[in-house]
């Protein structure tokens, strides 16, 4: 059995495959270590890239993952499929400093209170180095601050995808753990609701090796939307709130392209006001397909069974937003709160008929 897991979430990152796995050899040397790369089926041919580097190690795996994608999920998984008492979770483009990993081990061997170390560029010796451009180190103190203060989190980092856990650790706070989005380390360390023992060890982020980035206005949407489902305690899930403010976003469209008609056509209100709705139903659907369900986002002949899918859903909603509306008149008489309890109703109502019929499972 290994010691350590070393697991290594990839999307698109053929070229850094072997750079990463000599780094871990050298660093690792003398240690029982096996590497995990969880990648999700990139189309650059990452996984077939592994598996000739596993036709050489024995300590290399793969897990390719098809029709998912999701970095927090990934580490998820890579973490389950191993055996060893302890898992690390580094990035696979060279930007963490794997000559800590012996160091993050050797803690948690010697103390078995130890919960997790955190690689942290927040505390003395780290740094964030050439590895984020200014906007996105504004961004990342932010969302820093943000987190720690939400989230009651005390670590330096939490933002860092750098990371080593105690596996038995690890399966207390896995069940409800959050798949999408990029925040795996300030989940779990919620999770565990201030009972773990953390450790920081400091290191700077290097600039990225091969490849790109993967971090997108949807990540940061997902992030923002992952605080909210921690602030309610769970309450509102992830999905609901990205397909909320595609709905939000909606409302914008519909009153532009209502405006832009009105302008050639001043009197034709209802043409426009249909047409408003056409546009904004169809741009929620490719935002919710692009955002809110890209870990399942239709394709091909499905992209278009599931629009019309979605204008049937969304047809149903309309009846069902007059329909509660009127009900909530009659009793209330009042015309506000009963627009908004069927706009409420509908969305519901829209939310629900659409994980079920348009981006079922
Ligand atoms: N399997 C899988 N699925 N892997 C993914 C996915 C995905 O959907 N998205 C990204 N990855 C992998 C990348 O291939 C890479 O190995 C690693 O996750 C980090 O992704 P990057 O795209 O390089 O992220 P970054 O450098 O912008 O962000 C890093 O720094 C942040 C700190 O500012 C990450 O380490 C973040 O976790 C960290 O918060
Ligand atoms: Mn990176």
């Amino acid at each position: 059995m290994y010691d350590v897991t070393i697991v290594i979430p990839t999307f698109n990152e053929r070229d850094n495959v072997r750079p990463l796995f000599e780094l871990l050899q050298k660093a690792l040397s003398g240690r029982d270590w096996e590497a995990v790369y969880v990648d999700d089926d990139s189309p650059d041919g990452t996984a077939d890239e592994v598996r000739a580097l596993a036709f050489d190690h024995a300590n290399v795996r793969v897990i390719q993952r098809i029709g998912r994608r999701g970095l927090a999920g990934a580490c998820i998984e890579g973490i389950l499929s191993s055996t060893a008492p302890f898992c690390a979770v580094i990035d696979a483009d060279l930007q963490h400093d794997e000559t800590r990993l012996p160091v993050m081990l050797d803690k948690l061997q010697s103390d078995p209170d130890l919960d997790v170390v955190i690689g942290s560029r927040n505390v003395e010796g780290g740094s964030s180095g050439d590895g984020l451009s200014k906007l996105r180190k504004w961004g990342s103190d932010q969302a820093t601050s943000l987190t720690r203060r939400v989230l009651k989190i005390t670590a330096s980092d939490p933002m860092s995808g750098f990371f080593m856990l105690r596996r038995l650790s690890f399966n207390q706070v896995v069940t409800g753990l959050q798949t999408e989005g990029f925040k795996i380390l300030s989940d779990v360390l919620a999770a565990s609701k201030g009972t773990w023992k953390t450790a920081e060890v400091p290191y700077t982020f290097r600039t990225r090796h091969a490849g790109e980035s993967k971090m997108d206005a949807a990540v940061t949407l997902e992030f923002l939307s992952l605080l909210l489902v921690r602030m309610t305690g769970g309450l509102v899930s992830m999905r609901f709130i990205m397909f909320a403010a595609v709905g939000f976003s909606g409302v914008f469209v519909q009153l532009a392209v209502v405006r832009l008609m009105l302008a050639f056509m001043p009197d034709a209100f209802l043409l426009a006001q249909a047409a408003g709705v056409f546009v904004a139903i169809n741009t929620n659907f490719f935002l919710n397909n692009l955002v809110t369900y890209r870990d399942r986002a239709l394709k091909g002949k499905a992209l278009l069974r599931g629009l019309f899918s979605f204008y049937l859903v969304c047809a149903f909603g309309a009846l069902m937003n007059v329909g509660f509306a009127e009900l909530v008149y009659k009793t209330v008489n009042n015309w506000a709160l009963a627009s908004l309890a069927g706009a409420v109703a509908g969305a519901m109502w829209n939310f629900l008929a659409s994980s079920l019929f348009t981006w079922r499972a």
